[in-house]
């Protein structure tokens, strides 16, 4: 059946979205991004409709999080019986069946031979927030490890390991002490990240006063970078070695976005910790914190909150991993080989892609001047943004001149082949600036 969509009936925004535009733009915080005009109404599926009726092909997902597509069915269904039977207790102080649930689901689905448990969260940050202080008191040591390029959210813990742009941090210091930033690595712009990680254990900290190291496995906020397999090795046997505790932060990555349910197993290293989130509640908001074992002991009332693994989240997460499992992880690799494969042949006719790279629907298209200099064509994603959705395509951008692809793992090959068709026009149309 022909899709309904892309349909663009007024200039977006249309009159019904410069109305929500004005009074948003009125009594909201001045924080907030706002990337590009688009006032939801409604979704289904891959398909996302405004408050004038224009209906968008969705590859962006919310920021990656709409994992089942919006509206699954199966997801409203079992939130919807959620809801009506309690919508909140407090897992921290007493129980219910679907928080004990994910929590077993969970920890059994992680990767790595050991068992494991599980804390929920309301969001990623708190995930990360929760993670940090699991790893000190595991460990009883302070330091931790980040690296350049990450993100991991925008509480005061969270921003501190964080090192992607210098606005989420500008002002807000002191940040929290005890961090050591060093180089990710990254394939397409090399970095020295053996060097500096060797001089910062020679010149500043003991290797064994680290408490963790911390990485996004596939970089999202930060531009969508597969390190090579040396560089989670390295990191990988450093942990073992030192007695430090290995964190995949996998917000962005987790729960079937590159074909497999963790990126970390679509890379091969197994972390100690995972810290899940956005796609993980299909949109409501739920994350978690699956460590092993033998890490995750720390002492009764040490940690808690209210709303963490809230029961409608935890209904709708395990609706979300059945659907995962059930089909949606292996559309996510066959969708994002056609993309992969579409977007390699746009890169053959357009010599403003640099490099594309990606693993299932988790794929960044990279922009540059030139192919020798490498260097970022900073605005040119934010023209693209607006281009495309202008003609009914939903994207984002990550890194300095990065387009992400983080669609819904629903979509199918024909919004794969509508995907391109506007891709390819938004860039023959385009003047790139010099
Ligand atoms: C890798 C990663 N970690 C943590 C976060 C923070 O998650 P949240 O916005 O749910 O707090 C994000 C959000 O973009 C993320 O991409």
């Amino acid at each position: 059946m022909a899709k309904n969509y892309p349909f663009i009936g007024v200039v977006p925004p249309g009159p019904n979205a410069e109305k929500i535009i004005a009074q948003d733009a009125r009594y909201a915080s001045t924080s907030y991004i706002k990337e590009y005009p688009l006032v939801a109404a409604r979704g289904l599926g891959a398909m996302v409709e405004d408050v004038d009726g224009n209906r968008y092909l969705d590859m962006m997902a919310g920021i990656a999080v709409s994992s089942t597509g919006y509206a699954h069915p199966t997801v409203v269904a079992a939130a919807t019986e959620q809801l009506n039977r309690f919508s909140h207790m407090c897992a921290t102080d007493f129980y219910y069946p679907v928080f004990a649930q994910l929590c077993e689901r969970l920890a059994k689905l992680a990767p790595g031979p050991e068992p494991k448990r599980v804390f929920l969260t309301n969001s990623g940050t708190e995930a990360v927030e929760g993670a940090i202080k699991l790893a000190r008191s595991h460990t009883k040591r302070q330091y931790i490890i980040s690296f350049h390029g990450s993100f991991h959210g925008r509480s005061m813990g969270a921003i501190s390991l964080g090192s992607s742009k210098v606005k989420y941090r500008r002002h807000f210091g002191p940040l929290m002490p005890g961090v050591h930033h060093l180089p990710y690595d990254n394939p397409y712009h090399p970095t020295n990240w053996r060097d500096a990680a060797e001089n910062l254990f020679r010149e500043r900290v003991g290797e064994d006063e680290i408490a963790a190291v911390i990485m996004e496995p596939i970089l999202g906020e930060g531009g969508y970078v597969i390190p090579s397999r040396d560089f989670l090795d390295f990191w990988r046997d450093f942990c073992d070695e030192h007695g430090a505790v290995l964190i995949f932060d996998e917000v962005q990555s987790g729960v079937g976005r590159t074909g497999q349910m963790f990126a970390s197993q679509a890379l091969g290293v197994t972390p100690d910790i995972t810290l899940l989130a956005k796609g993980l509640g299909s949109g409501l908001p739920i994350g978690a914190i699956v460590a092993k074992e033998s890490v995750m002991s720390w002492g009764h009332g040490s940690h808690g909150s209210t709303f963490g693994g809230n029961p409608v989240g935890c209904a709708a997460a395990l609706a979300t991993l059945d659907l995962v499992e059930g089909g949606l992880m292996a559309n996510a690799a066959a969708m994002g080989s056609l993309l992969l494969a579409g977007f390699n042949e746009l890169k053959k006719k357009h010599d403003i892609i640099g490099d594309v790279r990606g693993v299932g629907l988790m794929i960044g298209v990279e922009f540059v001047k030139d192919r020798k200099t490498k260097e970022p064509i900073v605005h040119l994603v934010h023209e693209i943004e607006l281009a495309a959705f202008k003609k009914g395509l939903l994207l984002l951008g990550c890194g300095r001149s990065t387009i992400r692809i983080a669609p819904p793992l629903v979509i199918d090959a024909e919004d794969v082949r509508i995907a391109l068709r506007i891709f390819d026009e938004v860039l023959t149309e385009l003047r790139v600036p010099a």
